[in-house]
């Protein structure tokens, strides 16, 4: 997918313009208009995935406007802005097809996040349809990917892999893949599913934390033309899309506590119905789920429900942190260098022994994605013919980021972690995905905790 085109329309100038300035340096494609007549035009010749609307405009109230905007784009999402913001108003927009809502006076942080959460959510659609358009090209290009793909030497990541070359064999048996960030959970999740059976169907990756609630449970299980004010087709969800193939349900933990219950009679039951019919449709999925939280925690503290986690993970695989099973950290550093190089046309540096040594002490918080990102960033600033020390600046070491060490010389990254947060965000100029890069964290595990800081990211407009 292109880069996300996002019309904004509000008839204050002041606030388009603001919205622009910011919203481009986040590189989302910007057009902006200031009365409905032109916002019309531009939806007809920019075709934007995404319109940030606000609900007071002169001459149109922005809820009309958007109900003539999702009969002419059905695909459009919309977040709405409002200066009234009642919780009345929020209500209608949403059963009126808003996918978020956005109350003035707003931080830019707000709508990048509304932004980001849809645009998450229309890549993953997309890619689904072309998964299914696909079904078999796709698959055998994973295939042939993953065989090489999955590196590692110690006995930890060879028990991991052999686990699940075993669940793979099953094709029908539930695995639950757990692990700290960075882990490797997703691409174990992808191997079961190309070792399997169902390796000709589709692999469909879910992220619910990143549909908005309300349209949920619409998502998993469809729903029926006339269903809710804006089904006016009807719509299969994803049990029905990853029919015969594998279900990837990606950060299970974070799933409100309601759609569990309807996740959980869906998979016990093999049959779902669409939201506003009683029509009870087989399904056929093998689910796959991951997650880096503790989930018997969440468990005592009411927030997952004990009959699905029974009923996810049937097989548990357990990835453990790079830093305890050093050994996978030299082929892994080979794997990513000669991987890069290639990709680059470049020949592959030399690796120095006091490196890998250097390495051999660090604790990988973000394990191999972070080593990953390591190397690639060495590759960008480095054309010698070995790879140093110096060419792989840690965490605190050096730079500016100046966390305390522990007795043990690791880094406590729990004390720290909004200081550490900000000024990996300061670093990158607010650009997040860099920052989780540099934190070692996924962009989603990022947002989260700015949300949960309260990290402010620009002033407010
Ligand atoms: N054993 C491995 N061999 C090769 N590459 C790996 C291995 N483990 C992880 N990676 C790579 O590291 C990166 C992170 O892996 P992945 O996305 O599967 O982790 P994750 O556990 O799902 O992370 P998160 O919890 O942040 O979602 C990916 O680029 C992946 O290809
Ligand atoms: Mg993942």
């Amino acid at each position: 997918m292109d880069e996300l085109k996002v019309l904004i329309l509000d008839d204050e100038s002041r606030i388009t313009e603001k919205l622009k300035y910011h919203l481009e340096k986040r590189k989302f494609k910007v057009f902006t208009a200031n009365t409905p007549n032109e916002g019309f035009e531009l939806l007809e010749k920019k075709r934007p995935g995404v319109l940030i609307l606000d609900v007071m405009l002169p001459g149109m109230n922005g809820l009309d406007i958007l109900d003539k905007v999702k009969k002419e784009y059905p695909n459009l999402e919309i977040i709405m802005i409002s200066g009234y913001g009642d919780m009345e108003m929020v209500i209608q927009a949403m059963r009126q097809g808003a996918s978020d809502f956005i109350r003035k006076p707003f931080q830019i942080m707000d709508i990048q996040l509304a932004i980001e959460r849809t645009e998450k959510f229309l890549r993953m659609q997309s890619k689904l349809e072309e998964a299914e358009n696909r079904e078999v090209l796709v698959s055998k290009e994973l295939e042939s990917m993953i065989e090489k793909d999955f590196v590692g030497d110690s006995p930890q990541i060879k028990r991991v892999l052999q686990m699940a070359l075993k669940a793979a064999e099953d094709g029908d048996v539930n695995v639950l893949v757990t692990g700290e960030n960075g882990t490797g959970k997703e691409i174990i999740s992808r191997i079961m599913h190309f070792g399997s059976p169902r390796k000709k169907q589709v692999f469909a990756p879910v992220n619910s934390s990143a549909i908005p609630e309300s349209l949920l449970e619409s998502e998993f299980f469809g729903h029926v033309k006339g269903a809710f004010t804006d089904a006016r087709e009807e719509k299969k969800g994803y049990f029905e899309l990853a029919n015969k193939g594998t279900l990837f349900l990606d950060e299970i933990a974070d799933m409100p506590y309601v759609l569990q219950a309807k996740l959980l009679r869906a998979i016990e039951e093999n049959r779902i119905k669409r939201v506003g019919s009683n029509k009870e449709i087989p399904v056929d999925v093998r689910i796959i789920s991951a997650t880096n939280k503790n989930i018997e925690e969440l468990i005592t503290e009411q927030k997952f429900r004990i009959d699905l986690f029974h009923r996810i993970n049937t097989i548990e695989i357990n990835i453990p942190p790079l830093r305890e099973r050093k050994e996978d950290i030299k082929p892994l550093l080979l794997h990513f260098v000669n991987s890069i190089a290639k990709k680059k046309g470049k020949q592959a540096p030399q690796i120095s022994e006091a490196l890998i040594k250097k390495l051999y002490q660090y604790h990988f918080p973000g394990n191999v994605r972070e080593l990953k990102n390591m190397v690639e960033r060495a590759m960008i600033l480095s054309d010698n013919a070995t790879l140093l020390p110096e060419d792989f600046p840690l965490r605190g070491e050096g730079g500016s980021v100046n966390v305390a060490v522990d007795t043990n010389g690791n880094l406590n990254i729990d004390n720290h972690e909004k200081q550490l947060i900000e000024q990996a965000l300061k670093q990158t100029e607010f650009n997040q995905t860099k920052a989780s890069v540099l934190l070692g964290i996924s962009r989603d595990a990022l947002k989260r905790k700015i949300k949960k800081f309260g990290i402010e990211i620009t002033k407010g407009i």
